[in-house]
Order: structure tokens, then sequence, then C-alpha cells
């Protein structure tokens, strides 16, 4: 006999309550939590026990307990992974995409996730993987003619599969029966996850114990056939994926979008990874015939200007294994109204700050009664601590009103006490700003280590303290070499 039990869940965060809370434990954000009631078969309920998602798969339903297997035995081999194109992708996931691994992709509505899954599948399809694609949001005509932009042709590409059904159970049925007679490789794309729905649960399509379920079935899915599983998830108002701790949990990687921002430059950037290093960004363009790699990514975050305006400074980041060359901008202004304003784009407002009022505490500079305005170039998002130095020296150069000179780089990044810590994988960091012509590198000196190595043309100048560093980068005369 069916058994309902209720319960209560975040539609931000996806927290479980079993009753009602006006503000959700788990995020703090208020009126989120709805209520949910969920059909539960009680017997496999019972039998079963609730498992680490709490729902049972409806097919094979294996009540045998599991046995103890000895780590040498296990098969290792079975991480194999299928090559991915573009190159920029396959970085991201870590070399390829794991058999048998799960894969969310998220973004906002048009940043191109449908493009890009349906151009990865149109190279497995070339290369005789058979492609599931599950078509929850388009018709499969739409499907058709946006492969078709991307390079499909229908007389001598085969493998490439739609399957237009939301309902879980018959989805599950047709994936398996699929799989089962299908002994190569194959991939399955389940675009969106917020569109499909299963019987088990009493809930509306895109609801977080819809999405819970769903998701988990898909996943089982995948590590039962060793078939990789692609689930393209929708960001919510405040930028999360919708229900995403529910689904982060339960894959092994999450690929995010970013950049939608008017520009064509796409960022996919790799938030979690089972299967390779988080952060790796792909950065990708838009154009009519879909999401290219884009070639010399190194310095497309700079500002594009040939002089130097106040406020701007460069700092050069790293995202996984590779070095970008990010222009941080700043305005500094003497606020008219009331309290200052602090507003930023593409960095951490509490992280500018901090950076304001150590500059205020160390560096003797006055933000008093200013608005402080951050941006970063590009639609880039800074994470790397090390460009906190490139934030500080920005808001002191708009707030002297003295333009950094031409070709100067600041990396490094900066403690409370105002004492400079050298940036990670330095010698990388300068090697890119070399290779874009950049003359003068002010970084946080190294106590006890080796200087770093410079290329060609590049001097770095080290600096013991914030103050030393926002004159040293402001003030070329007071330039000295690192001995
Ligand atoms: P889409 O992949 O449908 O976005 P999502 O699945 O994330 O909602 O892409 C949406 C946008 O991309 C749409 O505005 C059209 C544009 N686009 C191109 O510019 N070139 C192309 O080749 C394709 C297929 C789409
Ligand atoms: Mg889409």
């Amino acid at each position: 006999m069916a058994k309902t039990t209720t319960h209560f869940v975040c539609g931000d965060c996806g927290h479980t309550e079993v009753r009602w809370y006006g503000r959700c434990p788990g995020c703090s954000a208020y009126g989120t939590l709805t209520e949910f009631r969920e059909a539960r078969d009680a017997g496999a309920g019972k039998g079963a026990g609730k498992g680490a998602r709490g729902f049972q798969s409806t097919l094979e339903t294996d009540t045998r307990a599991a046995k103890p297997v000895p780590l040498r035995e296990i098969d290792a081999r079975s991480a194999a992974r299928l090559p991915v194109v573009p190159e920029e992708i396959s970085r991201v996931l870590g070399g390829g995409l794991v058999e048998g691994s799960v894969v969310l992709l998220g973004g906002e509505p048009g940043v191109g996730k449908s493009t890009l899954l349906t151009g990865l599948a149109l190279d497995w399809v070339r290369r005789g993987v058979r492609v599931l694609y599950v078509a929850g949001e388009e018709s499969p005509a739409q499907i058709r003619l946006r492969a078709e932009r991307l390079g499909f042709k229908p007389e001598r590409e085969e493998g490439f599969e739609i399957l237009a059904e939301v309902r879980l159970e018959p989805l599950l049925e047709s994936l398996d029966a699929a799989l089962a007679a299908h002994d190569g490789p194959a991939v399955i794309i389940a675009d969106s996850i917020q569109t499909l729905h299963g019987d088990q649960v009493d809930s509306y399509p895109g609801s977080p114990t819809q999405i819970r379920y769903c998701g988990g079935t898909l996943a089982d899915l995948a590590r039962r056939r060793g078939c990789p599983v692609f689930l393209v998830g929708h960001v919510t108002k405040s930028g999360d994926l919708a229900g995403p701790k529910l689904l982060e949990h339960m894959v092994d990687t999450v690929l995010y979008f970013e950049g939608s921002g008017g520009g064509a430059i796409r960022l996919v950037r790799a938030v979690k990874n089972r299967f390779g290093t988080t952060g790796e960004l792909a950065v990708l363009e838009m154009r009519q015939d879909g999401l290219i790699p884009v070639d010399d990514a190194g310095a497309l975050f700079l500002g594009g200007r040939d002089g130097n305006e106040p406020g701007a400074a460069v700092c050069a980041v790293r995202n996984g294994s590779r070095v970008f060359l990010v222009e941080v901008q700043a305005l500094v202004a003497s606020s008219r109204y009331g309290t200052p304003q602090r507003v930023v784009q593409g960095v951490d407002g509490k992280r500018v700050a901090l950076l304001a009022a150590i500059l205020e505490k160390r560096a003797g500079l006055d933000l008093a009664g200013c608005d402080v305005f951050v941006k970063v170039a590009g639609g880039a998002r800074l994470d790397d601590p090390a460009a906190d130095l490139a934030i500080l020296t920005a808001l002191a150069s708009s707030l002297r009103e003295r333009p950094l000179p031409p070709g100067t780089l600041v990396v490094g990044e900066v403690g409370l006490t105002g004492e400079l810590r050298p940036a990670a994988a330095l010698s990388e960091r300068l090697r890119e700003a070399g290779r874009h012509g950049f003359q003068r590198a002010v970084c946080a000196a190294q106590k006890g280590s080796t200087p770093p190595q410079t290329p060609a043309g590049l001097t770095a100048i080290a600096a013991r303290s914030v103050e030393e560093a926002v004159a040293l980068a402001l003030e070329p005369a007071a330039t000295r070499e690192e001995g």
C-alpha cells in the first residue's frame, strides 16, 4: 500500500525539514519552504531502509545485500575516459568523460547549454558513440534544426537519437532497453533535469524533490550501465543551480556556464570534479556555428586600451592549470548622499570591503565618505586570492587619480595586518604576462625562497607591505629591482 510522507523543502537550497519554518534553516532565505507529499511504497521503504537519497529506483530493485570486496580486486579500468572534443571542454572535465560518471551542466537560460551538448554529441556520433538525447525543453524538430546549424549531416551521421519523454518511468525503461541492446559506448543527455518528473514523487516537475528523485535515478542508471550522463540544470534568481545541494552531492562533476552578460564569450567552469581539478576554465565564443574555443584566451580580460586610466590594475589569475591576465577597474568618488555605496561586479563585495579597510589602515588612504565601485573587465570572476593586491592598487590608483604605468602587473595576496603573501605559481603568471608584453610586475617579496623566474623583458619588483606595493605600482620612480 502506498504511504504518504509530508515534508517541507526549501525551493532555493533544497533543505528538507519535517515541519514548516518561515526562514529556511539551511540557507536562511525567508518564505522558501513549501510542503511536499511523497507517495512511497511502504514495503520497499521498510525492507531497503532509507538509502542515501531516501528513494528507491523503480527498476531492477536489487534486494541482495552487498558483500565487501577487497580493494585490489576492484577493476580500476572502469574509470576509462571517453574522448571529448573540443579540448577546452575535455580539460575542464579532467581529460575526457569518465564512463559511468554524472555531469551536471548549469547555467542561465539561453547561455548555450544545449548548444554545447549538441556540439559534443555531434562529435561523439562521428566517432561511433551513441547519443541518447532526452528532449524535455524543446521539440525534436528544434533539436534537429540546432544540430543542422552545428553541422549535422543527416545522410552521414548515425547514432544521434532523441527521446521526447519527460515521464521518468517510461524514460528509464526506454533508456535501459536501448542500452541493453547496444554494446558500444553511449552517452545520455537529459535536457533538462527540471522538466522530468517521476510518479513516485507527488510534486510538480522542477521542484527540489522531483529534481532529487530524477537526478538520483539517472545517476543510478549511469553507474549501473557504465554510461555517462549529462544533466542540464537551470539556475535560480540568486545564481544557484535550482536544488543545487541535492544534485551536487549526487553527481561527479559540476560544470557551470558563466558570462552571459551581453557578449559572445562564454566561460565554463568546473566547480566540482571527482575526476580532475576544480577551477578549470574553458573559454568559448558563441558564434553562428556554435560554441568555438577561443585560441589565445590569456589576454581576453584586459581592458583593451592603449594608455592606462586611473583605477585600472592588471593581475594574473590562475584558473586550474591556466593563467589569465585580468584587468580590475575601480572607481572611488566622494559620496554625495548619506551612506557611501559599495558596488561590485565579478568579485566578492566583502573582499572589497576588507581590502578597502586594509588600504585605509595600512596605507593611510582615506576612503571614508567615498563611494567605491569595483568591476572586472570582460565579465570574468576573481576568486584567486592573488588578485587582492590588484584590487587594492586599483582602489588606490582611482583615489589618487594616478594611473599605473602601462605594462604593469600586480600580483599578491594581502593579509589583515597588511602583510603580503606571494602568489602560488608566480613564475607561470609572470611568463603569461611577459608573453603579452608586460614589463613590470609588482609582487609580494618571497622570504627565504628563490626569486621567481622572470621572462625576458619583464622585471619583478618585490614589495614587503601594502604601502610599499601601492607606492611601487603607482610611482615608477620608486622602482627597485629585486636583488
Ligand atoms: P541554447 O544552447 O539554446 O541555450 P540554453 O540551452 O542554455 O538555454 O543557446 C541559446 C542561444 O545561443 C540562442 O540565443 C541562440 C544562440 N546560438 C548561436 O548564437 N549560435 C548557434 O549556433 C546556436 C545553436 C545558438
Ligand atoms: Mg536548452
